[in-house]
């Protein structure tokens, strides 16, 4: 199996740089899954892992071979498109078959392996079908049966399961994951969808703007982002945003929100932290919103607001407060909590649980490798 590195990758497109200065180790076996926005520059990465491009600067390893300049046929790594490039006049069995025909492989191994394969996908019912007489779902499979069939060193996934319904992406998530566990192929799987990121990858690398803003396990880029963007990225309510700035009073600091001008005292593990930073002018105050609890009015340390939606989630409620500047704070609160809409309330921090951005930069002051 393998191992993918790539150092120090740019890809420029005239004058426009697609992916800059990216630095990224994908371990053997794993489910790497490359996330971000559209136009970040995903595809781009992932075809160039492929060899169907070739990066402006900069080396791709595959288990510690420098194949940065090898062709695509010669890199033993399958491609998984978003939308499904089979052969409409082949048959499913003949669309499988294919990439093991072209490698001139024996045709009893060919039928052996594309049965194998057919049977793990559950397509073994549909070998004598066209395309055309598929649907999404049939379709998706069949395509990953074409590249899994050859038993790629790594697998490249760009969204494959974007064009079908929630039902069946969730299907094809789990059959993903049991898929690339059975075959142990490392994989690197596109998508612009955090749920599924969150859901799939042993790690995720998230993109924004050609540029990789960081890589790290599910829990980690959720619970420690490294800057505003993957905060803002990753979660569902996404992280609660507070601009507010620093106090020193007497040598003790504080921060001051700016929406009403309410001190927020600091535990001294955060206060230590801003301490490090005495240039910074705003301080972005990140909370998520299980970690923001709702209190009665006038309770120390906390920020007034009202009661602006309540949303019933079934096993929990999302109750947005909107505070005295606008600003809304979407609170996760237990089912039975009882709230109305326009309700005084206030609203708590649990401060473990607080980032603390530079706002200029964007910059987490709390983050740690
Ligand atoms: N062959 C090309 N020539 C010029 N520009 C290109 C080319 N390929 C990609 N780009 C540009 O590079 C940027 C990144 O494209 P890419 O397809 O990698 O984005 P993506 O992250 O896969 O987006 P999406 O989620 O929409 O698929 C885009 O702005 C795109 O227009
Ligand atoms: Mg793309």
């Amino acid at each position: 199996m393998a191992d993918i590195v790539l150092k120090n990758i740019y890809k420029r497109f005239d004058d426009f740089t697609a992916v800059k200065d990216l630095n990224l180790e994908i371990r053997d076996k794993e489910f790497l899954v490359l996330l971000g926005p559209s136009g970040c520059g995903k595809t781009t990465t992932l075809r160039m892992i492929s060899g169907l491009e070739l990066p402006s600067e900069g080396k791709i390893l595959l288990d510690n071979e420098d194949v940065t300049f090898k062709r695509a046929s010669r890199r033993d790594i399958a491609f998984v498109f978003q939308l499904f490039a089979l052969y409409p006049h082949l048959t499913v069995y003949n669309n499988i078959a294919f990439p093991l025909k072209t490698q001139g492989v024996e045709k009893s191994k060919i039928d052996q392996e594309v049965k194998k394969i057919a049977k793990l996908l559950q397509i073994d019912h549909i070998l004598n079908k066209k395309p055309k007489q598929l649907a999404g779902g049939d379709l998706q499979r069949v395509a990953l049966g074409r590249g899994l069939v050859r038993k790629p060193k790594a697998m490249l996934l760009d969204e494959p399961i974007g064009t079908l319904d929630a039902k069946f992406r969730e299907e094809m998530r789990t059959e993903l994951k049991g898929l690339h566990i059975d075959s142990g192929s490392t994989t690197v799987y596109v998508t612009h969808d955090q749920v599924e990121a969150m859901d799939m990858g042993d790690r995720i690398a998230v993109m924004n703007h050609s540029v990789l803003q960081q890589v790290g396990e599910p829990h980690e880029v959720y619970s420690n982002p490294k800057n505003l963007f993957v905060a803002k990225f990753i979660g569902s309510p996404g992280m609660n945003f507070l601009e507010t700035e620093a106090e020193n009073s007497g040598g003790k600091l504080s921060l001051k929100y700016k929406g009403d001008g309410t001190k927020i005292e600091l535990p001294d593990f955060l206060a230590d932290k801003l301490n490090n930073h005495k240039e910074l002018t705003g301080v972005t105050w990140g909370i998520r919103p299980e970690d923001v609890s709702i209190v009665s009015e006038g309770t120390a340390n906390s920020v007034r607001g009202n009661v602006f939606i309540v949303e019933n989630m079934g096993n929990h409620k999302i109750i947005d407060v909107k505070l005295q500047d606008g600003t809304m704070v979407r609170v996760r609160e237990l089912p039975k909590t009882e709230l109305n809409i326009g309700d005084n309330v206030s609203i708590t921090f649990d401060m473990k649980m607080v980032r603390l951005f530079n706002t200029e930069s964007g910059d987490s002051i709390m983050f740690q490798e």
